[in-house]
C-alpha cells in the first residue's frame, strides 16, 4: 500500500527530486493520533529525517492552532506533516507558514485553473471566496536537532453536506469548488515537491512569496483585534511586512508589525 501511494506521490518527477525522497520516507496510516504529533516526537528522539512525511486517513486527535481541533472524514482529504530541518538563521523560521502557504496553495491553483483565485488569511489558512480549504500548523522542535513539524490538512474530495452543520457556510473543498474528484496523491506530490524545490531557498530569497501572498491578502482592509501575548490591538489591517508580519493601523498613522498572535477577531 505504502509502495503505491508513494509511486502516485512521485509519479512524473525527475530522477533529482526522487532520489531525495525514498519511499522510507513516506509513512501511510488508516488513522494516527495527530501527523504532527508523530513527527513531533519522532523529532524529539532524533529518529526524524528530513523531508520525513507522515500522512493519514484518520486523526483522532488532529490539532490547528491555538490548540483548536481539526476533525475530518475518513479518506476524503489531505493530513499531513512533513519534517523540515531547520537552518541557524532564526529570523527566517516566521516564515515557513507563509511559504507552506504559498507552495500549498500554488499546487491548489494549478488544479482549479486561471479562473480561481485562493485568498491567504494571516498567518496559514488558505481561503477560497471567504471559506477554508486548508489550514497550515508550524511546530519547531529545537533539541537535538531543531526542526519544523509543518502540518497541513486540506480539503480534497470532502462534500459539504459531510462538514458539521455549524462549518457548512465556513468551509469548503476543491470537490466543492470544481464538482469531480481530485487525486490526492498527485496533489500531495507536488506540494512534496515544492518543498524540495523552494525549501529553504524561498524563505531567505523570499520576494516570490511575498508577490503571491499580498494579492491573496484576506484581512487586508478589515478591522481587526489582535491578541499577541497578553496584549490586545485594535485597527485596520494595512497588508503583510517584508518578513510576512501583519502589518496594523492602530491610530491616525499608527502602523504595527504583529508577527504572531494567538487570537484575531473580525470586527
Ligand atoms: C489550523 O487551521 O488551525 C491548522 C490545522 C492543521 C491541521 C493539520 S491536519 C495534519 C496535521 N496534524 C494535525 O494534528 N494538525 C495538522
Amino acid at each position: 500500500m505504502v509502495e503505491r501511494i508513494h509511486s502516485e506521490i512521485v509519479r512524473g518527477w525527475p530522477e533529482a527530486d526522487l532520489s531525495r525522497f525514498p519511499v522510507d520516507r513516506f509513512r501511510h496510516l488508516e488513522e494516527t493520533g495527530s501527523t504532527n504529533d508523530d513527527l513531533l516526537a519522532r523529532a524529539r528522539s532524533g529518529g526524524v529525517s528530513p523531508y520525513d512525511l507522515v500522512a493519514a486517513e484518520f486523526q483522532t486527535r488532529g490539532r490547528g492552532r491555538r490548540g483548536d481541533r481539526w476533525e475530518a472524514t475518513p479518506g476524503r482529504n489531505l493530513l499531513f506533516s512533513l519534517a523540515l530541518p531547520l537552518g541557524g538563521e532564526r529570523h527566517l523560521w516566521p516564515r515557513l507558514p507563509h511559504l507552506t502557504a504559498w507552495i500549498v496553495g500554488s499546487a491548489v491553483e494549478s488544479i482549479l485553473g486561471p479562473g480561481y483565485r485562493l485568498q491567504a488569511k494571516w498567518p496559514n489558512d488558505l481561503l477560497h471566496e471567504g471559506r477554508k480549504l486548508a489550514g497550515i500548523l508550524v511546530e519547531i522542535v529545537l533539541a537535538p536537532e531543531p526542526y519544523a513539524i509543518v502540518g497541513i490538512g486540506l480539503n480534497v474530495n470532502l462534500r459539504e453536506e459531510e462538514l458539521p452543520p455549524d462549518l457548512q457556510p465556513i468551509a469548503t473543498s476543491l470537490y466543492e469548488l470544481i464538482g469531480c474528484e481530485s487525486s490526492r496523491w498527485f496533489l500531495l506530490g507536488q506540494i512534496v515537491q515544492g518543498f524540495l524545490r523552494h525549501y529553504p531557498e524561498k524563505t531567505a530569497d523570499f520576494g516570490t512569496v511575498l508577490e503571491w501572498i499580498r494579492p491573496r491578502d484576506f484581512l487586508a482592509g478589515q478591522r481587526l483585534s489582535v491578541r499577541s501575548g497578553r496584549d490586545w490591538f485594535a485597527g485596520y489591517a494595512r497588508g503583510i511586512g517584508d518578513d510576512g508580519e501583519l502589518l496594523l493601523e492602530t491610530g491616525a498613522g499608527d502602523l504595527i508589525t504583529i508577527v504572531s498572535a494567538e487570537e484575531i477577531r473580525r470586527e
